[in-house]
């Protein structure tokens, strides 16, 4: 089996072979994810003008080259010195575009963050426990990633539901030389809890088929957002454990829910927790879990924030200057200040608990200071104070004559 790096010397045979061969391939007069001519095209890229994107594993660079005459800021990269050599000719000094040789990873780590990362054909070639953390990192906030993938191949292998990568052929054009390369070529619900483990969700899965009957040649496209944080539903690995999630999410969602969502929490936290399919928030939801039903934990929650606040209020002013006098602030210190905000905002679905317990209408809630607050400023956790109020509610009912 060949490694990464061996992959990348395979891809430099081709390059070499194809600036050998001289052949001038004629820029694109249609986009194609994987398949010539057929699936979707450019349109599910949506407008690129003034986008800062990256396209990874370019090759010879048409698609990057097609996307900065559309007035996107396009870095093509690609890890290949004869690939890349390939591009240089086509495209020198082209407007928009910029050529990089470096593998993807490398080049992710480093550089700011990208509205968009696309991939034509090329992501399977990476380790995703390489490559997934750093492209997280390297998408802004809500930016996204659309990549395709090899989903079964000419003999009619289909994807691996494990994370282990497996060897393909790359044929050499125009030739019978075939060179082993290794490729990640995976089920979507393991792209899918990939992405998700690392912030991003999957928003859209197409099939591209071949067009010819006999060849079972098959891509997946995949369009993912990079989210600040996730929401609950996506929180929740399904497979084997789909009747626990499916229960949960049922009684999470009900439009007449059986008890207040903060005893939900409370009474349900081991279950959530078993299917929290996010290594990296594991341990902050935990803590927020905790702190419904144990006041000593709200209590170093808060102050943790407290303190936090003071230095995030400074940053907020930063970022409020930054927006109304054109001020510079940095990509760090808008994201700080925003997850600041959705800590802040998060007590108002407290508000709504009283409306629930009380039958009052919640913009009357929200406008007084609530007994829950009062209650645990006194000493007592979340879910102790609604326990009681729902106990007194039930005895103080008035049972039809
Ligand atoms: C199937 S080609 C796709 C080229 C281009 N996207 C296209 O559709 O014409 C795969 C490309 O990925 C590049 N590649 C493989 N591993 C890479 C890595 N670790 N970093 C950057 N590029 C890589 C190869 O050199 C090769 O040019």
């Amino acid at each position: 089996m060949t490694t990464e790096s061996d992959t990348v010397e395979t891809w430099n045979t081709y390059g070499n072979h194809q600036l050998t061969r001289g052949l001038e391939l004629p820029e694109l007069d249609r986009w194609d994810w994987g398949i010539p001519g057929t699936g979707p095209g450019i349109e599910v890229l949506g407008d690129m003008a003034g986008l800062r994107v990256l396209d990874l594993g370019s090759g010879l660079g048409r698609h990057a080259a097609h996307l900065a005459a559309r007035g996107a800021d396009v870095t093509a990269v690609d890890a290949s010195p004869a690939q890349h050599q390939r591009a240089l000719a086509r495209y020198p000094d082209t407007p928009g575009l910029h050529l990089v040789c470096a593998d993807a990873v490398a080049h992710l780590r480093d550089a700011d963050p990208y509205d968009l990362v696309y991939s034509v054909g090329s992501m399977p070639y990476l380790d995703p426990d390489r490559l997934l953390p750093v492209l997280a990192n390297g998408l802004a906030p809500g930016g996204r990633l659309l990549f395709s993938a090899l989903h079964t191949n000419s003999d009619g292998t289909g994807p691996s539901a494990e994370l282990m990568p497996r060897p393909e052929i790359l044929r050499l054009p125009g030739t019978t030389e075939d060179h082993p390369v290794n490729m990640w070529v995976l089920t979507p619900q393991l792209w899918e809890d990939l992405l998700v483990q690392h912030g991003l969700r999957m928003e859209a899965v197409t099939t591209i088929d071949s067009p010819k009957p006999d060849n079972h040649v098959s891509y997946r496209l995949y369009a993912a957002r990079h989210l600040q944080r996730v929401p609950s539903p996506t929180l929740l690995r399904s497979g084997s454990r789909d009747e626990l999630r499916n229960a949960l999410t049922r009684e999470w969602l009900a439009d007449k829910p059986s008890r207040p969502w903060i005893l939900f929490v409370a009474d349900r936290s081991a279950a959530l927790l078993s299917l929290c399919r996010i290594e990296s928030e594991r341990a902050w939801i935990k803590r927020m879990f905790a702190s419904v039903s144990d006041y000593a934990e709200y209590r170093a929650l808060i102050e943790y924030y407290t303190a936090e606040g003071a230095v995030l209020e400074a940053r907020r002013r930063r970022v409020r200057n930054a927006l109304v006098h054109g001020n510079p602030a940095s990509f760090a210190i808008v994201d700080s200040v925003r997850e600041y905000a959705t800590f802040l905002s998060g007590s108002a679905l407290n508000l709504g608990l009283g409306s629930y317990v009380e039958g009052t209408v919640p913009a009357t809630a929200l406008a007084k200071r609530t007994d829950e607050f009062n209650a645990m400023q006194a000493g007592q956790d979340a879910a102790s104070h609604w326990r009681d109020q729902l106990a007194g509610s039930a005895a103080t009912t008035t049972p039809p004559s």
